[in-house]
């Protein structure tokens, strides 16, 4: 059931059940973070592996003491800056966390999200919440409540609507090695805004033998339609020839009567705005049973870096 009362799905909490929250990321699917039924709950509805870890969203920068320990000064100081927000951190886990929210690690993730109702829930429960973005593994992240509900209407008892995400992207996450910080996973805060307090930071690369890496599978975030990205959208069409094509474009519509829908993630061409409409334009074109749907390729700088990246994951291997 979608609801906007916090105090209910307070109380599905506190009994170890799982719900759907809101925050300004992506939505995402809940339970109790000292609870190891709750997180089990978790991985089974999502259908998500066992070695890919959760991220821990705690109600403010202070509460990070209570789930890690031995943090490195750059990720108090990013911490400062950025939370509440899109930005993750992978610091050394205390004790009491259980191994199943951090896949054995030694580390765990910890955000405070930045979203309205999800932090008065937060501020209610004494207990944080272990979350994945609330969609079955390896499909398109819901950044609405509707998203959410054609998932998992049946099996979640409720989803705390908080209306459309923000930002429209997942967070970025920052690991630490060598005291130095290291890019996990592109995200609604551009390397750009990361770098003006650490400095040029590393980018971790991601592949599928090296799961350490975090949950950046090579195919993930994917439509059930076959997807393309390319620079040249015109010369991508004509190899597909009286096929139902759908176009994901950054900035203009293409002139072609032959394609059955475009999509079109922002018209002045801000990478913001593009980022936020990302998800429920894909899950519109993926709807609308095309045979192919080619996306576009964005500038790459800022939030285009963190688009392109989910584009390339996208598509087809
Ligand atoms: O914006 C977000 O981050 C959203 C909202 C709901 O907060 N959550 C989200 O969760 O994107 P999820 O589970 O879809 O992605 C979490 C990522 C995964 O790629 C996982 O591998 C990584 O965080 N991760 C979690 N714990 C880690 C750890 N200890 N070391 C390295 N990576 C970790
Ligand atoms: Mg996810």
């Amino acid at each position: 059931m979608i609801t906007t009362d916090i105090n209910t799905v307070k109380n599905t909490l506190e009994n170890n059940e799982i719900v759907a929250i809101p925050t300004e990321t992506v939505y995402g699917l809940a339970g109790n973070a000292y609870n190891e039924s709750a997180i089990k709950k978790i991985f089974e509805l999502k259908k998500r592996p066992f070695y890919n870890p959760l991220i821990v969203h705690i109600k403010s920068t202070e509460f990070i003491h209570q789930v890690a320990c031995d943090i490195p000064e750059m990720a108090i100081r990013l911490a400062n800056q950025f939370w509440p927000g899109s930005l993750t951190l992978i610091v050394k886990k205390q004790a009491h966390i259980p191994d199943l929210i951090t896949a054995g690690k030694d580390t765990v993730a910890v955000r405070v999200p930045n979203h309205p109702l999800t932090l008065a829930l937060l501020e209610k429960l004494d207990f944080p919440l272990a979350a994945p973005s609330a969609n079955p593994f390896g499909s398109i992240s819901p950044t609405s409540a509707n998203h959410v509900a054609n998932y998992f209407e049946d099996n979640l008892e409720f989803i705390l609507d908080g209306g459309e995400c923000t930002n429209g992207v997942e967070s970025t996450i920052i690991g630490f090695e060598n005291n130095q910080a290291v890019l996990y996973r592109h995200g609604s805060i551009a390397i750009e805004e990361i770098e003006k307090i650490t400095g040029k930071i590393s980018v971790k690369s991601n592949n599928n033998s090296s799961p350490e890496a975090p949950g950046m599978l090579s195919r993930h975030y994917a439509p059930k339609t076959t997807t393309y990205l390319t620079q040249n959208i015109d010369e991508l069409i004509t190899s597909f020839e009286n096929k139902k094509i759908g176009l994901l474009l950054f900035q203009n519509k293409i002139k072609n009567e032959t394609i059955i829908h475009q999509e079109i993630l922002s018209d002045s061409g801000n990478l913001k705005e593009a980022a936020k409409n990302l998800y429920a334009a894909m899950h519109r074109l993926d709807k609308k049973n095309l045979d192919v749907i080619i996306a576009e390729k964005m500038p790459d700088n800022g939030l285009g870096k963190t688009i392109n990246d989910r584009l390339q994951r996208a598509i087809k291997k």
